[in-house]
């Protein structure tokens, strides 16, 4: 038996083996990237000391990282094995997430743009198939790169700075993030529109669009959504609710039902509270369950006090 409108505290890979088929109307989740941002982010059995450590930056508690996501000094033999290790990861859980869901359903991950790819391929093996690549276009992101010239300054080599002025190293201000959106297949002879009517889904909402999308073009496959003061603070990685809200709205209607199996402080389930859907969110970590309960609470309590 499956409790609705509920959070389940454990591990979603284990979790998801005992749900039935077919009976979720939609899956939505900011999945963990395997790009060391925390302890359940580091998805690879490298025990290089570099990956494993931290940098005195990070010990301090400047950085956002709490450990190396990359290799200092190339890629030594386990270090190229790292993003393989996180399409086996992926292929963990893909296979039970297109059995639990109805045919035609939408399945949307937030995945990382270092190994998006490996996520595709390895749901793309279970049997989904890949529809598109949305880019959700963020207001900031912390920009690092770091300027030559002043490395080289440090190193008292003058010319080399002169000569490198004006070059950085490391990445461009990172402004998007990937959103795949991914179908579980519907029957073999049939359209579309007999699977909506069969299924319930399948389609996809303009009002969703044009009620959140900011983006000039308000059905292009990038989606302009502020992140706002009231989402910061609950998770390291939390998403917009507003986001949240229209990706729902986007795919299912009323009643319909949304699984979050890595949900950390609940902002799926949230939105989908909001938008009248059930909703089963899962997270290995006990404190989020805690998180997304107050969350719950108080804005149940909002929506009374208006
Ligand atoms: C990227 S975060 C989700 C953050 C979310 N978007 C929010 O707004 O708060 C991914 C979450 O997955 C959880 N997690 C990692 N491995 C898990 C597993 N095997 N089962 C359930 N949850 C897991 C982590 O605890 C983390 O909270």
């Amino acid at each position: 038996m499956i409790t609705l409108d509920a959070f389940i505290q454990g591990d979603s890979i284990e979790i998801i083996k005992n749900f039935p088929d077919n009976f979720v109307h939609a899956i939505i989740s900011d999945i963990p990237y395997g790009i060391g941002l925390d302890d359940w982010d580091v998805l690879h059995d490298n025990k290089n000391s570099a990956l494993g450590g931290c940098s005195p930056a990070q010990i301090s508690g400047g950085g956002l990282f709490k450990r190396r996501g990359k290799p200092l000094n190339g890629w030594s033999e386990a270090d190229k094995k790292i993003p393989a290790e996180y399409q086996k990861w992926c292929s963990q859980w893909a296979k039970n997430w297109l059995r639990v869901l109805k045919p035609g359903g939408t399945c949307f991950i937030f995945a990382g743009r270092r190994y998006a790819h490996r996520c595709i391929v390895a749901l793309e093996d279970a049997c989904f198939t890949f529809k598109d690549m949305l880019a959700w276009e963020k207001n900031n992101a912390p920009h690092r790169a770091q300027r030559l010239s002043i490395i080289y300054e440090r190193r008292n080599d003058f010319e080399a700075a002169q000569e490198w002025d004006g070059w950085r190293v490391a990445n461009l201000r990172p402004l998007f993030e990937p959103i795949l959106w991914f179908q579980k297949p519907y029957k073999t002879g049939g359209t579309i529109a007999d699977n909506i009517l069969e299924n319930g889904v399948g389609a996809w909402n303009e009002e969703a669009l044009r009620k959140y999308n900011a983006y000039e073009d308000t059905f292009s496959n990038i989606l302009k959504v502020n992140i706002t003061q009231d989402d910061h603070g609950l998770h390291a990685a939390q998403k917009p609710l507003k986001l949240m809200e229209l990706l729902i709205s986007l795919v299912t209607k009323e009643e319909q039902i949304i699984l979050d199996p890595f949900m950390g402080s609940g902002t799926t389930c949230i939105a989908a509270k909001k938008l009248k859907r059930h909703y089963i969110g899962i997270d290995i970590d006990s404190e989020n369950i805690k998180i997304a309960n107050e969350r719950l609470n108080s804005s149940e309590q909002y929506e009374i006090a208006l």
